[in-house]
């Protein structure tokens, strides 16, 4: 794959370890949840590097001192449905007041195209930094699409998390997107022919929510 400015592919060897549990077919719900959850909490701290930090005063026992904080009301999260649903809380640990708006979208069977059927965000989002959030990201329809909608809502700082991609999703969103920074824990090799990740985990929204 072309190497792109707004693509980050996180190589950490702790994420490697809890990306092989995660694919193992007989790793279950619980297990499943959790290490969507610890993977996207490191990817936060990962995609954060970039924040602008504002000074505050803070008294030590010993004296004043000025520091630096993340404003934690600019961070909004935006799950696309449902398997980013799974990343919410890793977020969370990291900024947990941050609002969350939801986006619905199912791919087509068939055809493999994003449909929305839901979309509700939190009011100011178009000057917060907005997480959006999806386990997988395959072809990469989903996220443009919602990536489209998120600026069509004015949107100008929007990060994408993926915790396992190929690489046509990938070129799809860095193409169509270039100022979205993309962060994604694991390249995979390709897509088979009926639009999954391989060598991948299967279907990620099934596997959080045991629903197959
Ligand atoms: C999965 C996944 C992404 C999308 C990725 O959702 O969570 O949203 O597919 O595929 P793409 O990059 O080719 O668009 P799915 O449509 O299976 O819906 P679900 O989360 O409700 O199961
Ligand atoms: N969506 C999934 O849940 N898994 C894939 O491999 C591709 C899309």
């Amino acid at each position: 794959m072309k190497a792109y400015k707004n693509v980050f592919i996180f190589d950490h060897p702790l994420i490697k370890h809890k990306i092989a549990i995660l694919r193992d077919k007989n790793t279950g719900m619980k297990e499943f949840r959790e290490l969507i959850e610890e993977i996207t909490t490191i990817m936060t701290y990962e995609s954060m590097r970039d924040v602008k930090l504002i000074p505050v005063q803070v008294e030590t026992p010993l004296e004043t001192t000025t520091q630096y904080k993340v404003p934690e009301e600019s961070v909004a999260i935006v799950p696309i449905l449902r398997a980013g649903l799974g990343m919410v809380n890793g977020v969370h640990k990291v900024f947990p007041t941050a609002k969350v708006g939801h986006i619905g979208m199912y791919r087509d069977e068939e055809t493999l195209q994003p449909q929305e059927y839901y979309c509700k965000l939190p009011e100011g989002i178009e000057n917060k930094t907005v997480f959006l959030v999806d386990p997988m990201l395959a072809t990469g329809g989903s996220a443009c699409d919602a990536l489209d909608a998120l600026k069509k809502r004015g949107c100008k700082n929007i990060k994408f998390m993926a915790v396992i991609a190929a690489p046509q999703g990938v070129e799809a969103v860095a193409k169509a997107h270039p100022d979205v920074p993309v962060y994604v824990s694991t390249l995979d090799r390709c897509l088979n022919e009926n639009g999954y990740i391989l060598p991948g985990l299967g279907d990620a929204g099934d596997r959080l929510f045991g629903t197959k």
